[in-house]
């Protein structure tokens, strides 16, 4: 197999998924994780089918022996763990979740959401020499926010970008990591775009084109990439969206993160989708 210039992660909650994956491939670059993995992963959906809800210290606990497990297995791009958050979380609760996170394993990347709280977690986070990844981003000025909250990151941080869920606005999700991968041409490199929520080969085969730093994808599109040969597109390579497009927007990136703009619907609806299946598996909801 010819390896693609763009890592590849998992995207997923179970450590014996993630040895399929390696299995299959022969490497694994990193692993992602995030609060609706979690609950869907094997050992905790069955303590859950038992009627064994777990509490809070018990939920955390079982996260860090999933991405202890995971760590061992994947190559440099690390796992990313994600800090439980809802509506009301504030910058201090999530950057004491991160730390502890943070602490879980060796090669760990603390995701936060794009959001006022996420990114002064973030900012306080980069300060600490903590590595991190800035998800639920549906939009370029997001992005831009993202570069401005993490400049001074020791290593660079990753942003990643929910390719399917802007698709299923109706949105050409691809089009976002094709402008967003422009703007940082005029930065110092110091934050790497994660192509995330990918749903199918067409989606995977255009950010190998795009170059993309990084791309997480579900074990099940590895598997068709892999059932076909493990193709790497070339220069001819035509990505076929139906969606709309979304212009590129010129930005300076040397704003302050504040006065980007950080709201995008998804994003709200993302962070309560994640807490919803975060509090299902508790027996007192947080
Ligand atoms: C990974 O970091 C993301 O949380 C994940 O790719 C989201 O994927 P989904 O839109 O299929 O839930």
């Amino acid at each position: 197999m010819t390896r693609p210039k763009t890592k590849i992660l998992v995207d997923g909650g179970d450590p014996q998924e993630t040895q399929r994956v390696k299995e299959l491939l022969g490497f694994v670059d990193g692993q992602t994780t995030n609060p609706s993995l979690i609950a869907n992963n094997p050992h905790i959906r069955e303590l859950v089918a038992s009627g064994h809800k777990l509490s809070n210290r018990e939920e955390m606990d079982e996260y860090k022996k999933i991405v202890q497990t995971i760590s061992p297995l994947v190559s440099d791009a690390g796992v990313s763990i994600e800090v439980f958050s809802d509506e009301s979380t504030t910058a201090p609760e999530m950057l004491d979740q991160g730390r502890e996170m943070f602490s879980w394993i060796p090669n760990a990347y603390i995701k936060y959401p794009c959001t006022a709280e996420g990114f002064r977690a973030a900012q306080l986070s980069v300060v600490q020499g903590m590595r991190i990844n800035m998800t639920l981003c549906f939009s370029q000025q997001q992005a831009a926010a993202v570069y401005a909250a993490t400049k001074g990151t020791k290593q660079p941080a990753y942003v990643s970008l929910f390719v399917g869920r802007l698709d299923d606005i109706g949105q050409n999700g691809m089009e976002v990591v094709k402008n967003i991968k422009q703007m940082f041409q005029k930065g110092d490199g110091h934050v790497l775009v994660l192509a995330a929520s990918i749903r199918s080969l067409e989606h995977l085969l255009y950010c190998f084109a795009l170059e993309t730093e990084l791309v997480t994808v579900p074990a099940k599109v590895l598997e068709i990439w892999a059932n076909r040969g493990f193709p790497i597109p070339d220069k001819q390579f035509q990505y076929k969206a139906s969606a709309k497009s979304i212009p590129y927007e010129e930005l300076n990136l040397e704003r302050p993160w504040e006065t980007f703009d950080l709201q995008h619907e998804l994003t709200r609806k993302g962070i309560e989708k994640f807490a919803a299946d975060y509090r299902a598996t508790l027996s007192r909801p947080a």
